[in-house]
């Protein structure tokens, strides 16, 4: 089974989830900046919301996405709105490719909210998470 993991981030939060599944399956995480030339039966995504939306990068991404990736599983951080992975989905899906139920999504620090998340109970979860996911 070829499983990637991508992230987008801009402070941070979302990448320590990446690093915490890509060491929990085994690979290396990397920033969406790095294409998917591989076929590739589980892609993990990571995104956040800013001004309530994803970022225009991680859109540019899915769209770039084809046939190659079979699936895609979404991780998400966010300081008040979990609507990543609802935007995540649509945009997936609109490229004709499968969006797991099962998502993951924990607060992110964001200023003085949410100080040091995620945190060591966070990474434990998304590692369980993800090890649940390659386990189906
Ligand atoms: C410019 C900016 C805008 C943000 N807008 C929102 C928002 O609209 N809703 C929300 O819940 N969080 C918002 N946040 C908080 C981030 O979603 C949260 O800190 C997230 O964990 C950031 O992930 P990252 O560190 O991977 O970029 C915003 C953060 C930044 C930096």
């Amino acid at each position: 089974m070829n499983i990637e993991v991508r992230y987008y981030t801009k402070t941070g939060n979302t990448k320590k989830l990446a690093d915490a599944i890509a060491e929990e399956v085994g690979v290396e995480a990397k920033p969406i900046s790095v294409p998917i030339t591989e076929e590739t039966d589980i892609l993990f995504l990571g995104s956040s919301v800013y001004a309530a939306e994803i970022d225009p990068q991680v859109k540019k991404f899915i769209a770039r996405l084809d046939g190659k990736v079979k699936m895609v599983v979404s991780f998400s951080t966010a300081a008040i709105y979990q609507c990543a992975f609802r935007q995540v989905k649509k945009h997936v899906n609109a490229k004709g490719i499968k969006v797991a139920d099962e998502e993951f999504h924990c607060s992110g620090q964001f200023n003085l909210m949410h100080k040091g998340k995620p945190d060591n109970k966070d990474i434990a979860n998304v590692k369980e998470f993800a090890r649940k996911i390659i386990e189906k």
